[in-house]
């Protein structure tokens, strides 16, 4: 039997090079292989303050965005969260088997409740419950995410274990697919932070729908160091982040990467691995614009992909509510 892989990602924006390159670019290649279900997760959104028409827009963006990075909806199950009821019926009972003590540990909360001081919500809180549910509900064996998510995906294993230990082997407990390189682009700016979505700084992110122009501008600003050696080291971390994100691109090694600019200097780097992405990005972009304007095909997806995932989320649940006893 096939074995199965879950990963989400949040409607929150445009999508990153970040997302793009820790993560989405590998869930294609996994479809062979695996039964694939991947979520576009709207009710984990909703942790941060949305406008309706937004998140409306930035869904349906998303879901496009997946599609147009190589992600067929034939081979794989593509969806948006809260048209699968079972993923917080699931949630709300996981919460019963997760302790404070495990949510206070979460750093990525810690991060958000700092950004968000004005709405630390209790969704917010137990979000890596929610997530958690995401993953078991589906039995789930590996679950491809960037570094970020890693501790997320520990805390995942433990109340899936605990969850067994108690009601009997209900859950597959899954491994995370955390890619060797990639799994951490750092912003353009501030090269010892992730590159993120919600970090408004200029020339920081680059947005997958960003015009080629404005691709290789941010890549001429980004920061780098005194010194003129391209190499990866950790103290060099913009320096090594550029040379990572180029691996990524062009499926060299990190050390083929460095050959490529022996003997350069900075301008010609920064501006080559401008144009490297620029190019890559081009004919997602393309065909992003031809899928935003078949909505008809779009809506089709979701609420084939909503059926599947709900189909294959029922004996989960029921399996669940059969072993703590509900009637
Ligand atoms: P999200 O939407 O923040 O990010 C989606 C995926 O992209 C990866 N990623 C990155 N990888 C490398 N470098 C970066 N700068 C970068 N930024 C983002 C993330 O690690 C992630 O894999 N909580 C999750 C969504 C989620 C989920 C799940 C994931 C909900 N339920 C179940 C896996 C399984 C999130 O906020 O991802």
């Amino acid at each position: 039997m096939k074995k199965t892989i879950f990963s989400g990602i949040k409607p929150t924006g445009i999508p990153t090079l970040g997302s793009f390159l820790g993560a989405i670019t590998h869930w294609d290649k996994l479809s062979a292989q695996y039964n694939c279900l991947y979520c576009v997760v709207d009710l984990h959104a909703i942790t941060i303050r949305q406008d309706p028409a937004v998140l409306r827009d930035n869904g349906r963006n998303l879901l496009a965005w997946l599609i147009a990075l190589g992600l067929d909806p034939e081979r794989n199950v593509l969806y948006f969260q809260s048209h699968v009821p079972a993923h917080a019926e699931l949630g709300w009972i996981l919460n019963c088997y997760t302790y404070v003590g495990e949510l206070n540990r979460m750093t990525q909360f810690k991060d958000k409740s700092a950004k968000n001081a004005e709405n630390i919500n209790a969704g917010l809180y137990t979000y890596p419950v929610l997530q958690t549910a995401d993953i078991v509900l589906f039995q789930a064996n590996l679950v491809p995410i960037g570094d970020d998510q890693r501790q997320h995906l520990e805390l995942c294993r433990d109340v899936a274990g605990r969850f067994n230990k108690i009601y009997g082997d209900i859950f597959t407990i899954p491994e995370a697919f955390v890619p060797p390189v990639g799994a951490r682009i750092m912003g353009l700016q501030n090269p010892t932070d992730k590159m993120s979505k919600s970090d408004e700084t200029s020339g920081d992110c680059i947005y997958l729908s960003d015009a080629s122009d404005v691709i290789i501008k941010k890549f001429k600003k980004a920061v780098t160091d005194s010194d003129s050696q391209i190499r990866v080291a950790e103290d060099k971390p913009g320096i090594s982040n550029l040379l990572t994100i180029y691996a990524c691109m062009t499926g060299k090694t990190l050390s083929e990467s460095e050959a490529d600019f022996e003997g350069k200097g900075y301008g010609h780097f920064k501006q080559t691995v401008g144009e490297v992405v620029a190019e890559n990005l081009r004919p997602y972009q393309q065909e992003h614009a031809r899928l935003m304007a078949d909505n008809t095909y779009l809506d089709k997806v979701a609420a084939e992909g909503a059926k599947k995932a709900a189909e294959l989320a029922a004996p989960t649940l029921a399996k669940v509510k059969q072993a703590i006893g509900f009637n």
